[in-house]
């Protein structure tokens, strides 16, 4: 698709059509952005929405400043590092805390909506919520996915909870595709949020009701306090930027660690020629997944909240220090693993932490008739989150994204659980600009830890193999963070099994579903690509 103003993508026609409608109506991305987030809570609510957090990369065409906003969740001031663990201080099973009150950390969403919107939006702040709340009044039509999404683990979880049972499973029937659905509690809360942009819901009635439907869930009782809710802060960090063959590609800094583990992956693989491999060349996805390897060995050692343990992210990026790293890599042979993390800083005396986690995470890109971009990843963890709704939507399971065990050999976890803390995330919102320092991409995937391989690929597809954003988005998904190599089922990534196995791979064919939401910016207009695994859509006007 490619337009000659402003586009939208994200994962669902109708947030779409929420957002493009905002630009024509002279908004910017910002205020586009609000809208699309309020309507994606409605229509794709295992994915994301006010209970959950967020990260925003925004690009301010007439200051040519770069922001980057923290909308993670935190811990609340009850929790302490045992809070996962058995009496016998084993780490209880994944699958045993997410549901209830215990994972749920204080939601950051709404208030990075309000703090973009107070600083870079245009349009009145109630106007942003008219199409979400016409959809939740009068209705919309169930998607494939959503319904689907209710047949597995997110809809038995979903089972264990009067309200969210109610709502999904309504006269014990799961939601089907095309079922009209109406949110009338959802409107209630948008039109509160529509008069008082969050204080309600930070400090009044609904901030009420999320403490209340966390301390006083049936499963895992949490530990959430209003004061917590009341404390709950939007933080602008420094975006981290790194060289990739004449571009500089931004992300999102700590307590996500995909800024810094895209960056790292692409930094070792500027070492190598992929241009002339090409995308379909084996040895290329053995580097690829190599050097996954060793960024993610130094993400799980380095990367968590940094107002709790700061991580030496210039030393990471070093090139020298990318240079030794992809020296490690054998082209005969894959590294064993895990991969040790490497020595950027003299004295470490931490432990890797290796959590992983179900993916319910969205990706929206914008960018308007001024040239302002937003790469917004949000989340709220799992797909349906924690289980509980209150209000009309889903609260998250963030904090299952730290670390069970506070320490290992010893050594403490820098991603452990820890009163007020944010836990680290992958979620990889990215912007790329040319070297003459102008926008030409925004892009971002749900997707878990795997966000951080689909995006890199993606960036590989568009800087290294000159494809539209389409075509590298369409490219096969091909990872290996933890566990097995994983080649995505059903495409040409198959026929790469055998060659890789030869290299000492461990190789699996299975689903790899990202949902990447991409725009590059060319002289013949704006070249949109959403992910076809997934229900996005791309409207450009
Ligand atoms: N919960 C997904 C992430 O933050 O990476």
């Amino acid at each position: 698709v490619v337009a000659t103003r402003e586009m939208v993508v994200a994962a669902h026609p109708l947030a779409v059509d929420a957002g493009l409608n905002i630009l024509e109506r002279g908004g910017t991305v910002i205020d586009a952005m609000v809208a699309v987030q309020m309507v994606l809570n409605l229509v794709e609510p295992q994915s994301s929405g006010i209970g959950g957090g967020a990260f925003l990369l925004y690009h301010d065409a007439q200051t040519q400043s770069l922001i980057s906003l923290d909308g993670r969740e935190f811990a609340p001031q009850r929790v302490d590092e045992t809070m996962f663990l058995n009496d016998d201080g084993k780490p209880r099973r994944w699958f045993d805390v997410v549901p209830g009150g215990l994972s749920v950390g204080v939601p950051g969403t709404l208030a990075l909506m309000d703090h973009a919107h107070a600083r870079f939006g245009r349009l009145e702040w109630y106007t942003l919520f008219e199409q979400a709340i016409a959809l939740a009044t009068n209705g919309f039509s169930v998607s494939p996915r959503l319904s689907k999404s209710l047949d597995g683990y997110g809809g038995k979880r979903l089972q264990q909870f009067t309200e969210a049972s109610d709502y999904f499973f309504p006269h014990g029937r799961a939601l089907q595709p095309g079922d009209l659905l109406k949110n009338p509690q959802f409107v209630e809360t948008l039109k509160t949020i529509q008069r008082d942009r969050g204080a309600s819901f930070y400090r009044g009635q609904i901030a009420g009701e999320i403490v209340a439907s966390v301390r006083e869930s049936i499963l895992n009782a949490g530990l959430m306090d209003r004061a917590d809710l009341a404390a709950y802060q939007t933080i602008e960090r420094t975006p981290v930027c790194s060289q990739y063959r004449g571009h500089q590609i931004c992300g999102m800094g700590p307590p996500s660690s995909g800024g810094v583990t895209v960056a790292q992956i692409l930094g070792i693989l500027e070492f190598f020629n992929l241009e002339m491999l090409g995308s379909d060349h084996p040895m290329t996805w053995h580097l690829f997944v190599e050097a996954g390897k060793l960024a993610f060995a130094d993400r799980n050692l380095f990367l968590a909240d940094p107002d709790f343990t700061e991580a030496p992210i210039d030393a990471l990026l070093a090139r020298d220090y990318l240079r030794n790293r992809a020296a490690s890599i054998d082209l005969n042979s894959a590294m064993a693993v895990p991969a040790k993390a490497g020595t950027p800083v003299e004295t470490v005396s931490l432990s890797p932490d290796t959590t992983d986690g179900l993916p319910g995470t969205s990706h929206v890109s914008i960018v308007d008739r001024d040239g302002n971009a937003v790469s917004l990843t949000t989340t709220i963890e799992s797909g349906f989150g924690s289980g509980l709704f209150t209000s009309g939507f889903l609260l998250n399971n963030e904090l299952t994204d730290f670390s069970f065990r506070p320490k290992q050999d010893g050594q403490l976890i820098a991603n452990r659980l820890e009163p007020g803390k944010r836990p680290r995330s992958s979620m990889s919102p990215t912007l790329v600009f040319n070297s003459s320092g102008q926008l030409h991409m925004a892009v971002g995937s749900p997707g878990g830890s795997r966000i951080i391989p689909y995006v890199a690929k993606t960036l590989l597809g568009v800087l290294e193999w000159d494809m539209d954003v389409q075509e590298a988005i369409n490219l096969p998904n091909i990872a290996k963070n933890f566990g097995t190599m994983d080649l995505e089922a059903g495409t040409s990534a198959e026929q790469l099994k055998a060659d890789l196995e030869q290299l000492g791979h461990k190789v699996r064919v299975r689903p790899l579903t990202s949902g990447l939401q991409g725009i590059v910016i060319t002289p013949a207009g704006l070249v949109g690509g959403a992910d076809p695994r997934r229900e996005g859509l791309v409207l450009g006007d």
